[in-house]
């Protein structure tokens, strides 16, 4: 804790480096897409297995509190990919290090050019969705629902610390090492060029997504019935969130399901790439063994149970039955047991 106050003050007095904070930018914009990297993940497992949850969470996700989230979820991936880019670049010319703080303006420049018109679209999507006086979910339905995840996140770094606690107990291994070990596993050299492979693999994959299911379409019109289903032949014949997802999913080209092998590719690199992000920032600031290795443990069961689910949501795909469920509208969902919580 002492080092995360230490380098939050140390970089507010560290003026003048724009080195300094992009690391920072970086940094924050990372483990902002984390988060909402879990939220989607889950939630998108539900379109598969409760669908009525589904209906509800993309509510949510319509709702202004979440439009706002929306535009800086836009501007986080875009400032982290490009800056990204250039931790990849340098990396790989030493030789141009003395170009650094140029090329952390060219960065931030190049994410402003890029957001402005991203960001007209987007607009342009939210002008029209509110032009019709939409329903809104209200606040508080909103963190009622959200509650559920940060309990679900206490109960997971709980148990781990038990965990955590219970094998110091065991092997006496308690306190910060005198002296950590500074020389790189193998692991971690294998994880840093993962970073970078990922990274340059994620850009075409997260910006396709993003282009298909957030400008072209926009998250409005993933409910809009009669709208055409980006990237397939097919209509939107209910509205409904569920037989977007569905439809995109069972959607074949020569045979091959192309939007789940494409949800699955990005999966499996966005979450080892963010929870190994997360990975690194927790060895930055936990120095003691108990906590570290419990926070290790939470994130390792994170990312294992986030690419189990992620996966068996695209395996088990949405039943055209959901559809027609969904069309019955969501008073009907509430009244059966669909809540993953028990509700
Ligand atoms: C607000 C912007 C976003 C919207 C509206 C959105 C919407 C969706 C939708 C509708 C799906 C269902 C499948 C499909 O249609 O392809 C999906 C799946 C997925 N999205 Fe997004 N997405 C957004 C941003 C992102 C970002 C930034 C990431 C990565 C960091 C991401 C990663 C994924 C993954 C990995 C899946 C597959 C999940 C699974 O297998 O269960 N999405 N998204
Ligand atoms: C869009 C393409 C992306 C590129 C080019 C990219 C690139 C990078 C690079 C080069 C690093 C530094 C790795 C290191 O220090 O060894 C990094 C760190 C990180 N990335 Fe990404 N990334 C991208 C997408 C994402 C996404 C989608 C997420 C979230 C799911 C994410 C989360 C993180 C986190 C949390 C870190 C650690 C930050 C830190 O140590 O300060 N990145 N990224």
């Amino acid at each position: 804790m002492a080092t995360l106050v230490t380098t939050i003050t140390e970089t507010l007095r560290y003026k003048g480096k724009l080195g300094q904070w992009s690391w920072v930018l970086h940094r924050v914009t990372g483990l902002g897409v984390v988060l909402f990297l879990i939220l989607h993940v889950i939630d998108t497992s539900w379109a598969a297995f409760y669908p009525g949850q589904y209906a509800k969470a993309i509510g949510e996700y319509q709702s202004p509190l979440f439009t706002l989230g929306e535009f800086a979820l836009v501007a986080a991936i875009i400032y982290h990919a490009m800056n990204g880019l250039r931790i990849v670049l340098f990396d790989f010319k030493p030789e141009w290090w003395h170009l650094q703080q140029k090329a952390a303006m060219i960065v931030l420049g190049a994410s402003v050019v890029l957001l402005v018109p991203t960001f007209a679209i987007m607009f342009g999507h939210v002008l029209h969705y509110y032009d019709g006086n939409p329903d809104l979910v209200t606040i508080s339905d909103i963190i009622q629902s959200q509650a559920q995840f940060l309990l679900g996140f206490v109960v997971i770094i709980a148990a781990a610390l038990l965990l955590s606690l219970a094998y110091a107990l065991i092997t006496g291994e308690t306190g910060t090492p005198a002296r950590p070990n500074r020389r790189p596993s193998q692991f971690d050299a294998w994880m840093w060029r993962f970073m970078r492979l990922s990274g340059l693999l994620i850009v075409p994959l997260v910006f396709g997504h993003l282009a298909m299911v957030h400008l072209i379409q926009g998250v409005f019109d993933i409910t809009t019935s009669g709208h055409s289903i980006v990237g397939t032949d097919a209509v939107n014949s209910s509205g409904k969130a569920v037989e977007f997802v569905g439809r995109r999913w069972d959607y074949l080209v020569a045979g091959v399901a192309i939007w789940r092998i494409y949800d699955g590719a990005l999966l499996a690199l966005v979450v080892v790439h963010g929870f190994n992000g997360l990975r690194y920032v927790v060895n930055d600031y936990a120095h003691d063994r108990v906590v570290r290795r419990a926070l290790t443990l939470a994130i390792a069961f994170g990312a294992a149970a986030l690419i189990i689910l992620g996966f068996a949501a695209l395996l088990a795909g949405v039943d055209e039955t959901a559809y027609g469920i969904a069309k019955e509208g969501l008073e009907s969902f509430s009244k059966v047991p669909t809540s993953p919580f028990g509700g």
